[in-house]
């Protein structure tokens, strides 16, 4: 067996995470009702909201808006914010310290055309001059843990993402995310686990690992390959709602008090939260988001994620799933 430490709990800037995995930042699915759900099963020691515009957070009502709902039972919760130049983010901080926020995240490794278009997420990670400013008014503004998501960059040289790491430290971040991947590879690439082993002692902060977790044995070998202080876990935890859970008790030793529940009840219990959550508008959507990773758990899971798909209402997709879990084996 290779050595490696697992570490039970990290404290960041005051804020304990314990155990130190977390919910990935994911849009259009780590809202409230799926945030409840994961925590539910247990196992998380920190969530992340998806990313939140800069520039639109101030004008966002928090009562209403799907990006914003919380329960006060979700916590702790970091907001992932993402922006292009430090000019929205003085009013963006101010909110979120009246959302009571209990970190804040930046997004450096989005490589989606609309934020690489504006200069934001992996851009913005590449120009250092515009990154600086924004990173230090980040720092002026709050107190809070200053976090970020990057991914392993533009081209494999360790030189330069261990440099690059050091350079956020020295602004004043408290805590690296590290998406095992380069910024144009996709999901199905296999995740570089150990690129992030190669510059993990050169850094002061804490680094979590993310990309790739699907079971406790790919946490235990991130763990090993990564030596990361924690890991971020963002599809397995929609595939598997219960993954955290697994994962704490598996690899980290950590017991939790979650009743162990049929996939199929948790389905249903996660189209309750929408409804208790959500206006009727932003339910189906959210849903059928949701159930396009959820259905992978299940043999013929691709039935239950077409029928969803296909679904004119949340009844209708009630009544469908209803059906699948009846034929499946759960
Ligand atoms: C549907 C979806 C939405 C995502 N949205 C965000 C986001 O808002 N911010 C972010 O930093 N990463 C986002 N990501 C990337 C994830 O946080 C994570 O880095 C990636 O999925 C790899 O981790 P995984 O293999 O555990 O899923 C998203 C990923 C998915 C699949």
């Amino acid at each position: 067996m290779s050595d490696y430490i697992v570490r039970k709990h990290l404290i960041v800037r005051g804020l304990e995470i314990s155990p130190p995995i977390v919910l990935a930042p994911m849009v259009g699915i780590s809202h409230s009702a799926f945030r409840t759900l994961v925590q539910e099963q247990g196992g998380v020691g920190l969530m992340f909201t998806e990313m939140l515009a800069a520039k639109r957070l101030p004008h966002d009502n928090e009562l209403i808006s799907p990006l914003l709902v919380r329960d006060k039972s979700e916590k702790p919760l970091v907001y992932q914010i993402i922006a292009a130049n430090e000019v929205t983010i003085g009013p963006a901080v101010e909110k979120l310290h009246k959302l009571g926020a209990e970190g804040i995240d930046l997004n450096l490794g989005c490589p989606a055309p609309v934020h690489r278009r504006q200069g934001a997420g992996a851009v913005l990670a590449g120009n250092l001059q515009q990154l600086r400013k924004v990173l230090c008014l980040l720092r002026k503004s709050t107190e809070l843990p200053l976090s970020v998501k990057i991914r392993l960059g533009r081209s494999h040289d360790v030189d330069e993402l261990r440099s690059f790491c050091l350079f956020l430290e020295a602004e004043g971040v408290d805590m690296i995310t590290i998406h095992a991947r380069l910024n144009g590879e996709k999901f199905c690439r296999k995740p570089r686990w150990a690129v992030i082993g190669e510059i993990k002692d050169a850094v002061s902060v804490p680094i979590l690992a993310n990309g790739g977790i699907f079971s406790p044995a790919d946490a235990r070998r991130c763990l090993e390959l990564s030596g990361a202080d924690g890991l971020m876990i963002g599809r397995g935890a929609v595939e598997q709602p219960w993954l955290c859970a697994d994962i704490a008790r598996e690899v980290y030793g950590i017991g939790t008090k979650s009743v162990q529940k049929e996939r199929s009840d948790i389905y249903f219990q996660f189209i309750d939260l929408l409804e208790l959550r959500f206006a009727q508008e932003r339910r189906l959507g959210r849903l059928k988001q949701f159930t396009r990773y959820f259905a992978a758990s299940f043999q013929f899971g691709h039935h239950l994620a077409a029928s969803i798909q296909n679904s004119d209402s949340i009844e209708q997709a009630r009544q469908r799933a209803d059906i699948f879990f009846e034929r499946s084996v759960c």
